[in-house]
């Protein structure tokens, strides 16, 4: 597909940011560039390393500088850490040459998908529902400021990466 757009998904952890972007990417031949997984590269260490060892702070900064950074590339799938928008600087580089899109999902999928991992600091520890309820509502605002919203809760990622090409295209 020539374009030269980047498609940028967004959305609260185990919304299918990675699953359904690994697919686009793949249906239209364009690179898949996964932020949480570059900054563990950079870091030299796991995520949930950097919040412990670093501190949240220094994480966000760190997200902040990819941010900026990626927001140049031509034509490829970006897949946001779930505090990306946390700064709408963020989202002012990404979006300059890209599409953004935020993945949702009800509460329980959100349970059901984060429980299979243990990679995430925010939701380590006691209570990770009530975590994922807080924190969702913490958020809300945010998120929904994004024009492009999709739930993928009772969607297959195949499905997904089809209706999320199409739109895409439709940017070109
Ligand atoms: C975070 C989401 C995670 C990761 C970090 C913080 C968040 O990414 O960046 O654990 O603040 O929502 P995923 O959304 O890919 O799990």
């Amino acid at each position: 597909m020539d374009n030269r757009n980047n498609l940028i998904l967004l959305g609260f952890m185990g919304t299918g940011k990675s699953a359904v972007g690994r697919r686009v990417a793949a249906l239209a031949g364009a690179p898949f560039l996964e932020m949480d997984a570059e900054l563990e590269r950079r870091a030299g260490k796991s995520i949930s390393r950097i919040f412990a060892e670093d501190g949240e702070a220094a994480f966000r900064d760190m997200e902040s500088r990819l941010a900026e950074e990626w927001g140049q590339k031509e034509g490829a799938v970006i897949s946001c850490g779930g505090g990306v928008v946390l700064r709408e600087e963020n989202l002012r580089a990404l979006g300059a040459n890209g599409l953004l899109v935020c993945l949702t999902a009800r509460p329980d999928v959100i349970l059901e998908r984060t429980s299979r991992s243990k990679k995430r600091p925010l939701l380590a520890g006691e209570d990770p529902e009530k975590k994922i309820r807080d924190l969702l509502e913490l958020r809300a605002p945010l998120y929904a400021k994004i024009p492009v919203q999709i739930d993928t809760s009772d969607a297959a990622p195949e499905e997904l990466a089809g209706r999320l090409l199409d739109l895409w295209k439709k940017q070109a």
